[in-house]
């Protein structure tokens, strides 16, 4: 069927059609704040989706990447890569874990997870092994990891799914404990310590705590998915340190290179050694430029205290919202934690994707109706507030509009 006429030609006839795209470009950036093609500037609310932890052209992180550019991009997994040495002990330091699988993006990272999770079932002589996976959840968009997504509207058209999901709804301990006893071929728990595309819900720190025994009595490899909680966002290194657990495996992504593609599974001793030569790898994953941009990252996260900024603006942000929205009829709930704050509206909000870029403002609208911000960490007081100003009126606005 031809398109209507009425249509406007795509400014990208040539790129696949697999995002809706607002009509602009970014061109650069400094710190917090972004310009577009036409030079209009825009307060980064977003980060590139939980990606540019240090913001943008941070004065530390230009220098060093581009002296690695000029040194080594790529080498390949054939040899040594002291870098990859050198941020996985940085990562196993800071979490307590000890040692760590490198790929690219998230949903490599998760995949990895997964395959750790049925290798440890089958060496434990379970032959069909099942992970437990949650309601709303969001692991990405390869077959495996969107099986294990809890998303419908991700699954549709492509089964069918990978077998051997067990899902359960979030907070809910009786749910896990009636698969424990119901379910003999359980072998992990897979959880993101707060959904991030799900719509910012947080798992309780009791509920984390009470898996971390389930998995601890059963034997089963506790998983956490902190591709986008993790790397500082919510004001300690990793989301689950809120509750003072350790996972058996962490996959990463998203923040740990500031922008540079970066995945890591990070293993506890239970399932450090289930992989081993031929089991499992990835071309680009703990490339030279790659572990450059963690290293960085890492170091300057801990040089500029940006987890206490994260914690700290990420309150200042939360507060400032609620101060603005308190009464509002249709906001349902502001939630997360440190610069991982979601916005829930009792109708569905993706027009404020744009009408926020209008008022000079970067956000998204997740699980439909949440206004979701994660904004580098690098974020001030004053950058805060003029989220909340400019944001404020735009939520108000939109819920005196016509109800749904
Ligand atoms: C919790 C979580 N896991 C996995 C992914 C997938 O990561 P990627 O898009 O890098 O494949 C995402 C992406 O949004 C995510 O939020």
């Amino acid at each position: 069927m031809n398109a209507p006429e009425t249509l406007p030609a795509s400014p990208e006839p040539h790129v696949m059609k697999t995002y809706g795209r607002l009509p602009l470009a970014l061109s650069y950036g400094k710190g917090c704040w972004v310009w577009d093609t036409e030079g209009k500037k825009y307060l980064d609310g977003l980060g590139g989706i939980a990606v540019n932890t240090l913001g943008h052209a941070h004065p530390k992180l230009v220098p060093a990447l581009q002296e690695q550019i000029g040194k080594l991009i790529h080498s390949s997994n054939y040899y040594l890569v002291p870098l990859q040495e050198q941020l996985a002990a940085k990562l196993c330091e800071l979490s307590g874990l000890s040692s760590v699988f490198f790929c690219s993006t998230g949903l490599e990272a998760n995949e990895a997870a997964l395959k750790i999770a049925r290798k440890f079932g089958h060496d434990k002589g379970i032959d069909r092994p099942e992970i437990v996976v949650y309601e709303k959840a969001f692991h990405g968009r390869s077959i495996a990891t969107l099986s294990a997504t809890g998303n419908p509207k991700v699954q549709a058209g492509f089964g069918p799914l990978v077998e051997g999901f067990v899902r359960v709804p979030l907070n809910d301990v009786a749910a896990l404990d009636k698969v424990a006893r119901e379910r003999a071929n359980v072998v992990a728990v897979f959880l993101e310590v707060i959904q991030g595309e799900g719509g910012i819900n947080p798992a309780k720190v009791e509920y984390l705590q009470a898996v971390r025994r389930i998995c601890d009595e059963r034997g089963w490899l506790l998983m956490l998915d902190e591709v986008q909680c993790g790397i500082g966002r919510t004001g300690k290194w990793f989301a689950h340190q809120w509750a003072g657990i350790r996972p058996d495996v962490m996959p990463l992504a998203k923040g740990l290179g500031s922008g540079v593609p970066v995945g890591a599974v990070v293993c506890g001793p239970r399932a450090a050694s289930v992989l081993g030569p031929g089991n499992h790898g990835t071309t680009f994953g703990g490339n030279p430029l790659a572990m450059r941009a963690g290293v960085e990252t890492l170091r300057i996260i801990e040089e500029e205290g940006l987890l206490a900024n994260a914690a700290s603006v990420g309150e200042a942000l939360r507060a400032g919202l609620a101060r603005e929205l308190e009464g509002v009829a249709g906001v349902v709930e502001i939630r997360g934690q440190g610069l991982m704050l979601g916005i829930e509206l009792n109708r569905p909000c993706g027009e404020l994707l744009g009408r926020a870029a209008q008022a000079g403002l970067m956000l998204s609208v997740t699980a439909d109706s949440v206004i979701r911000l994660v904004p580098p960490l690098i974020l001030s007081r004053d950058e805060a507030r003029q989220i909340v100003a400019i944001l404020c009126p735009l939520i108000k606005e939109f819920l005196a509009g016509p109800a749904p």
